[in-house]
């Protein structure tokens, strides 16, 4: 059976490294903060409580996680740890907000967004009846990093930080991921007896794990390594941004060629975290999809496409060369191919949105709808000033500016500026269908 748990998550940081004016743990990472990303690590995990723990600007923290994250978990609790004074004292502050909790306390970090869910299970699942469970890894480069000091026996015996090493401590090549499992009972009187005796003069959270071996103690912990190293990497600057972003692209990206979605180059591709697309559609190279897209079956995006919030293509629709599309629903099998804008816009099924069609849906101060019926066929360099309205099967001539207010009836040719109705259209034949491969 398993433990009631709770997630402490580290954000308190100042983020010098950074040297942008946003907080760290806020920066993007395939669209989600770098602390939301590891806390929907732990989401998953159905903790029982969850407290970050914050300090600079946590208003600002506060106020994007709880509308970034708020909804995955209703106890979301934010703790405000003061003047930082090193991980211990980040888990002594965690820990009092915590009040009577027992059972697994496990230790995220705000800025380590590529922690994956599978790996936190394992660590609270290697604890069993330990005080402590410490994830490990090997990475390329450790520098910085807590080493993990093992006996001869390869008994699990400290952990030492970077800036206390010796020589010797310098060459072991395990380090200390910052990652653990406590049991909650043991956790809360390792935390009191912290002292700030090291070279940075903080209360490190690593000397509560250390308390717990040798000296008439247990004589080993459980320690695990990560499954990829990639998973630790801690986000200090923005050139550590860029590589875990790629890390985490690469993520989704597997994801949905498993799913069956034809990604002809992945190197160029960038899908954001929540982006759903239906198998057989096609993704071509240097494509944008951002958040909370939806992109059906048989489609087909780009080249050069960008896809933005709340844009959805029902089956067989494709968005392609320099195409930007926000907000905007395409109807079954409808087309814009080619240089054209498309926002807040309405598309149905089979129209056909020629080259530089734009819908200009800002006026300045608000913004409009431009609904296109089925089967429309807007010329080429249209513009569609919203609020507009395109009937089904209607047709617009090329370069026509169709101005706010308009409605454009079922069948009907509009040409020229300001666009004006010149005559009822004749039905087109439908086309036969094209194999694609
Ligand atoms: C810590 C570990 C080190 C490990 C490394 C892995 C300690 C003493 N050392 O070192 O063994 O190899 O993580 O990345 O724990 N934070 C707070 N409040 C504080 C201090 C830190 O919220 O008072 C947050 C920071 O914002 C940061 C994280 O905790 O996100 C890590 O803190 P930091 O002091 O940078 O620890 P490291 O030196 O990385
Ligand atoms: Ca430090």
């Amino acid at each position: 059976m398993s433990r009631p748990l709770a997630v402490i998550c580290l954000a308190a940081g100042l983020g010098k490294r950074t040297k942008v004016s946003l907080p760290k743990v806020l920066l993007p990472l395939c669209g989600r903060t770098l602390a939301a990303s590891s806390l929907h690590a732990v989401a998953p995990l159905q903790p029982s409580r969850v407290v970050v723990v914050v300090h600079h600007q946590k208003e600002k923290v506060q106020q994007a996680l709880q509308a970034e994250v708020g909804n995955l978990f209703p106890q979301l609790q934010f703790v405000d740890q003061g003047a930082p004074k090193g991980t211990g004292h980040a888990v002594q502050v965690a820990m009092a907000a915590l009040g009577e909790f027992r059972g697994d306390v496990v230790v995220t970090y705000g800025d380590c967004p590529l922690i994956t869910t599978a790996t936190l299970q394992a660590l609270i699942e290697v604890r069993g009846n330990s005080p402590c469970s410490v994830l490990t890894a090997y990475p390329d480069d450790p520098t910085g990093l807590g080493r993990i000091l093992r006996d001869a026996e390869g008994r699990f015996t400290g952990i030492r930080e970077h800036k206390d090493c010796s020589e010797q401590e310098l060459a072991i090549d395990e380090i200390n991921a910052g990652f653990y499992c406590f049991d909650s009972e043991a956790l809360r009187p390792a935390l009191t007896g912290l002292k700030p005796n090291n070279a940075q003069g903080e209360l490190y959270l690593t000397d509560a794990v250390a308390s717990f071996v040798g000296a008439g103690r247990a004589s080993d912990l459980p320690t695990l390594e990560a499954a990829e190293a990639s998973e630790i990497t801690g986000v200090n600057s923005l050139a550590d941004l860029a590589i875990a972003r790629q890390w985490m692209q690469e993520r989704i990206l597997l994801e949905h060629l498993g799913n069956g979605v034809l990604i002809v180059d992945p190197a160029s591709t960038w899908i954001e975290h929540g982006v759903q697309i239906g198998a057989d559609s096609r993704i071509l190279p240097c494509t944008v999809i951002g958040t909370g897209c939806v992109v059906g079956r048989h489609c087909e995006v780009g080249p050069f496409a960008h896809l933005r919030a709340g844009t959805v293509l029902e089956d067989g629709a494709e968005i392609g060369n320099f195409v930007e599309a926000k907000k905007t629903r395409m109807g079954a099998g409808a087309k814009a191919k080619h240089l054209t804008y498309l926002g807040d816009a309405v598309v149905g099924p089979k129209a056909n949105i020629g080259a530089g069609t734009i819908t200009a849906n800002y006026d300045g101060v608000h913004k409009h709808e431009t609904r296109i019926g089925a089967r429309a066929f807007i010329g080429s360099g249209s513009v569609l000033v919203a609020p507009s309205q395109v009937g089904d099967d209607a047709m617009t001539g090329a370069g026509a500016i169709v101005t706010r207010g308009t409605t454009i009836g079922a069948a009907e040719v509009w040409v020229g500026v300001p666009a004006k109705k010149l005559k009822q259209r004749e039905p087109v034949p439908p086309k036969p269908a094209k194999d694609k491969p």
